[in-house]
Order: structure tokens, then C-alpha cells, then sequence
């Protein structure tokens, strides 16, 4: 058996992982990585695309911003769109001038791989058969197969960073957890394609169609959604079946300025509204995915996951610097706070701008006199800019 020691044992090599990862070798806490894909799979995978101030700052602070400063796109805005109706919500007049960065998770994770890399701080891909022990002891370990062999890594603290479907949650004993989920009867068709953005400002479209998002990558690279039936399969739509439905749910003025082009990538993700209380068991913590998943309306999911992140490293450098063991106990109820903001603002904005088959007449006056109120009025637009752009994080004190 390979035997390795650290202070934190990090399941999951996504962003949330990757993120801690680098924060606590930069404050000199030593940590061990253990991936189950290969880097590769890790860093090709099509994930969201706009970044919140607090997110921006944390990857600074982690010294991974070099590239988002130079190539990521500030929005000061966003476009709301009502049938033939268009809306400017002003982020930056709004909140007093904050504003959101647009720069692809995928392009967030190839940085800090190669932060970490350059660093020199261990990372395990291809592990299999993760298994986190002794959560509740005061000598957690983690063990697994990688390369035909067993290893075992000795750690004070385990962070399962390891998404919805990982190992951490699932290892927790049942009635230790309380489930809160909402699954939605719709997902999201999204493409990828090398062509400009309809829009300088993202699109979030409301139709009688359905949903439809103009969202972008950079000033040549377009990720554009359409919302379908969750029982749709991704083979029934050509690119052109796409873009016919996409131009159908966009005002006319945009529809016109659409260009169209090949897909790179084209894929359905479901909506899941998920939380898991408490986010902690022992000294094992949940972050990101691994503790929530929230419906990509928002645009919630990764900055709720680096909110996690920065509650936590805040509280393991205060617990190993300073011994304040005390503050272990506080991570779960300290995320969840913000976890839950984020929860509804993602559910409303879901439930605003879909359409549900099954809601009746009188259910969907009052969505579309809901989204109508809120766009026509200052208090309104205030509402939605203020929990787009991000909400505070906590002090750990
Ligand atoms: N053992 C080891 N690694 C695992 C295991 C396991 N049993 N299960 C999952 N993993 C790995 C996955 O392969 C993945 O690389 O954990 C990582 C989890 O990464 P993400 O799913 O991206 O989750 P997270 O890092 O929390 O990222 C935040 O919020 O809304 C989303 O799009 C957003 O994916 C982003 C996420
Ligand atoms: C994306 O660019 O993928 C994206 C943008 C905004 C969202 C969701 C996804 O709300």
C-alpha cells in the first residue's frame, strides 16, 4: 500500500477543488488532490460562464487571474427580454457599480491545473474507488486504487469537492443528512459556436416557446441555450432545428441579427434545484455541487461553489494557524446562509422565465405579471441586479 500524509485531503478536482486547493498551498497548508477522471476529461468538460465579483476576487487572491484580467469580458448589464420586449438591467447603475465577468469554468479550471502544476502541490488522477474514513475520528483518511495499487492518504481535514454525483455526500450516513430538492419537468438544449454574440450583453428570454439564453464565451464564441422537454434527446436536433427554435424565441430585432453557424458542442443538462443540510460531518466538508446544485438561470452554480470555497479556507487557516478549532462547527451553517439566497433567486429567475406545461391560465398572468412588475419598477430591477452580481460573502470573525 502507497501511503501519503497531509493536512487536507481534497476529493475532486473541478473547480471547487482545484480553487481550495491552490488558496491553502499558498498559505503554506499542505494538500493532496485525488481525481477519479483524467486530466483531460476534467478540463473538457462544458460548464458555466459568468463569474461574480466575490468569485473574481477569490481567484486573484489565489493568483490565477492573470489570464480571466486580460481575456475575460466585464458586463456592466444584461438583456431581458419579454416576447417583442427588451429590457436593459443595469448592474453596474444598480449596484452602485459592480458588474459580472463573463470567462468560461472551463478556461477558470485550465488555469488553476496549471497554477497547481507549477506549483509543485500533488494531484492523483485516474483514482478509483475513492472511500473517506473516519470523518468523526480526529485521523481521516482517504483510500483508493490508482495504477493497479492501494493507497491511503493520512490527513487532519476532508473537503469532498467532488460534485453531485461524488463519493463524499453518498458516504455520509443517511439520517445524519436532510434532502431538500425540487427537479424541474425541462432542461436545457445548449450549443457551442464559433460566430459573434447576437447581443454585447447576454440575452435572458422569456417566450410563449419557451426559455431561450444568448450567452457567450468571447467576442467570437457563442453558448446559446433553448429550453426542451427534459425527455428530449440531443440526436432529434440538427443545428438547424436549433437555430430556427432559438431565432423563434428571441425579439425580432435580435432575430434578424442572429448568425448561425456550426455547433461545437451540443448537449441537454437537466434542472435541479438540491441542498443537503448540514454541508459538514466531522471533519469532512461538503463543497460546491457536492452540497447543492441550483437551476442555471441565475447563474449561480460555480459562484456559489467559490463562496464555499472561501468560507472554508477561511476557517482551516484560522483552525491550523491559530488552533480556533471552534470555528469548524460554523462552516456549514455560515455557507448555507448564502446557499439558500442563491437557491431562491435561481428558482424564481427559473420560474419567471419558463414555461411550465402543466401550469394553469390563471398561475401563468401572474408569472408574466411577476417578471412585469419587477422590470417596470426601480425597487424591482434593483432586486434582480443585486442578487445577479452576487451577494456578500460572510466574515469568519
Ligand atoms: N472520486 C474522485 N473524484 C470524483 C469522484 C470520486 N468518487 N466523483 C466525482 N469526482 C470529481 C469529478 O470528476 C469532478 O472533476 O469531482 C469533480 C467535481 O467537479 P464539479 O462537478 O465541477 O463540481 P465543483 O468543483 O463543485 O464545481 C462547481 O458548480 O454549477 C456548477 O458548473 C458549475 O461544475 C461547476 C460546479
Ligand atoms: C453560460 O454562459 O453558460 C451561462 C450564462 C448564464 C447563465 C447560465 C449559463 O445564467
Amino acid at each position: 500500500m502507497k501511503i501519503l500524509k497531509t493536512q487536507v485531503a481534497i476529493i475532486g478536482a473541478g473547480p471547487s477543488g482545484l480553487l481550495l486547493g491552490q488558496l491553502l498551498h499558498n498559505a503554506g497548508i499542505a494538500t493532496v488532490i485525488v481525481e477519479r477522471q483524467t486530466p483531460d476529461y476534467v478540463q473538457q468538460r462544458i460548464r458555466a460562464g459568468v463569474l461574480e465579483q466575490g468569485m473574481v476576487d477569490l481567484l486573484r487572491q489565489a493568483g490565477v487571474s492573470q489570464r480571466m484580467d486580460a481575456e475575460g469580458l466585464v458586463h456592466g448589464g444584461f438583456q431581458l427580454a419579454l416576447g417583442e420586449r427588451q429590457v436593459h438591467i443595469d448592474l453596474h447603475a444598480l449596484t452602485g457599480g459592480k458588474t459580472v465577468m463573463i470567462y468560461g469554468q472551463t478556461e477558470v479550471t485550465r488555469d488553476l491545473m496549471i497554477a497547481r502544476q507549477n506549483a509543485g502541490a500533488t494531484t492523483l488522477y485516474e483514482a478509483h474507488n475513492v472511500v473517506p474514513h473516519g470523518m468523526k475520528s480526529d485521523e481521516p483518511f482517504l483510500t483508493f486504487e490508482k495504477d493497479g495499487e492501494t493507497w491511503r492518504v493520512d490527513c487532519d481535514y476532508i473537503a469532498g469537492c467532488d460534485g453531485f454525483h461524488g463519493v463524499a455526500r453518498q458516504s455520509i450516513p443517511a439520517d445524519s443528512l436532510k434532502v431538500f430538492e425540487r427537479v424541474y419537468p425541462f432542461g436545457w438544449l445548449g450549443i457551442l459556436a464559433d460566430t459573434p454574440p447576437v447581443h454585447e450583453e447576454l440575452v435572458y428570454a422569456r417566450h410563449a416557446r419557451g426559455f431561450a439564453l444568448c450567452s457567450m464565451r468571447s467576442p467570437t464564441r457563442t453558448r446559446y441555450y433553448v429550453q426542451v422537454p427534459t425527455e428530449e434527446k440531443v440526436e432529434d436536433w440538427s443545428d438547424q432545428r436549433f437555430w430556427d427554435e432559438l431565432k423563434a424565441r428571441l425579439p425580432s430585432a435580435l432575430a434578424e441579427r442572429l448568425v448561425t453557424g456550426p455547433s461545437i458542442e451540443k448537449s441537454i443538462a437537466p434542472l435541479r434545484s438540491f441542498v443537503v443540510e448540514p454541508m459538514q460531518y466531522g471533519r469532512m466538508f461538503l463543497v460546491g455541487d457536492a452540497a447543492h446544485i441550483v437551476p442555471p438561470t441565475g447563474a449561480k452554480g460555480l459562484n456559489l461553489a467559490a463562496s464555499d470555497v472561501s468560507t472554508l479556507f477561511n476557517i482551516l487557516l484560522k483552525v491550523l494557524r491559530d488552533g480556533r478549532t471552534d470555528l469548524l462547527e460554523k462552516y456549514s451553517e455560515i455557507c448555507l446562509r448564502r446557499v439558500w439566497k442563491a437557491e431562491r433567486f435561481s428558482w424564481w429567475m427559473t420560474s419567471m422565465l419558463h414555461t411550465f406545461e402543466d401550469s394553469d391560465a390563471f398561475s401563468q398572468r401572474i408569472s408574466e405579471s411577476e417578471l412585469e412588475y419587477f422590470v417596470d419598477s426601480e425597487a424591482g430591477r434593483k432586486t434582480i441586479a443585486e442578487n445577479y452580481v452576487g451577494l456578500p460573502y460572510e466574515a469568519i470573525e
